[in-house]
């Protein structure tokens, strides 16, 4: 069982790093693969809504130059994602927002219906509102969405801070152990597979 954490913020060794390497030792703690995606701080683009992928059934973003297909060609591995990303205004970082958004929308068939957590971190304020503002696409993917004590946020300005506070470190590894309990029981002998889906059926308000 493997969990894919994806780092969203443009510095590698930041406080979002501090937070997914507590979340990432307490669940190899308990036996879980993990493997940590840094989405980099190279330019990218938003999703063109050309519906290539859909139409093409492309299985990845038919614009291919830069990070966003290296991401989606790390989803079938995974048995469960972490999504991270500092609090820019209140929000998810644009860059991570704009990779996502692309990536799910091509590679939703290796992400739905996997548990899937996310974790913001910040200097002061906003973080809520940005973790809200993540879990939103796994709210309408099928997934299983794992919590942990207290809202998966910790606080920190500078690389490195957020190791200083304890409680927003306990959360990470009350997540990990959280979200190793839910794969267990999901992959675990005698577990229930997934019921079969219904058909979507599409309706646009258009008449
Ligand atoms: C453009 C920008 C906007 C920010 N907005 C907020 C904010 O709304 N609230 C806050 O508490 N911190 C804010 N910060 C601070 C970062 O969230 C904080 O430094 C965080 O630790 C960065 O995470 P990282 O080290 O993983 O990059 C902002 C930082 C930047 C660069």
């Amino acid at each position: 069982m493997k969990t894919l954490l994806i780092n969203g913020s443009p510095r590698k060794n930041g406080n979002t790093s501090v937070a997914l390497a507590e979340v990432a030792k307490s669940l190899e703690a308990e036996g879980i693969e993990t493997e940590t995606f840094w989405l980099g701080n190279k330019p990218v683009r938003g999703c063109a809504a050309c519906y290539a992928c859909v139409s093409r059934k492309l299985g990845k973003c038919a614009f291919d130059d830069d990070v966003c297909n290296r991401l989606v060609e790390r989803f079938a591995e995974a048995d469960a994602f972490v999504v991270g990303s500092p609090t820019y205004y209140g929000q998810p970082a644009g860059a991570l927002l704009a990779v996502l958004q692309r990536a799910f929308f091509s590679g939703r068939a290796h992400v739905e219906g996997k548990p899937a957590a996310c974790v913001a971190i910040c200097r002061r304020g906003g973080s809520t509102a940005a973790f809200q503002c993540m879990n939103m696409p796994f709210e309408m993917l099928n997934s299983l969405i794992v919590g942990s004590q207290y809202w998966n946020v910790a606080f920190g300005r500078e690389p490195g801070e957020a190791a200083q506070d304890s409680e927003g470190m306990q959360t990470m590894r009350t997540l990990g152990k959280n979200l190793s309990w839910v794969l267990k029981n999901l992959h675990g002998e005698g577990a229930v597979p997934r019921p079969p889906q219904e058909e979507w059926q599409p309706m646009h308000f258009i008449r």
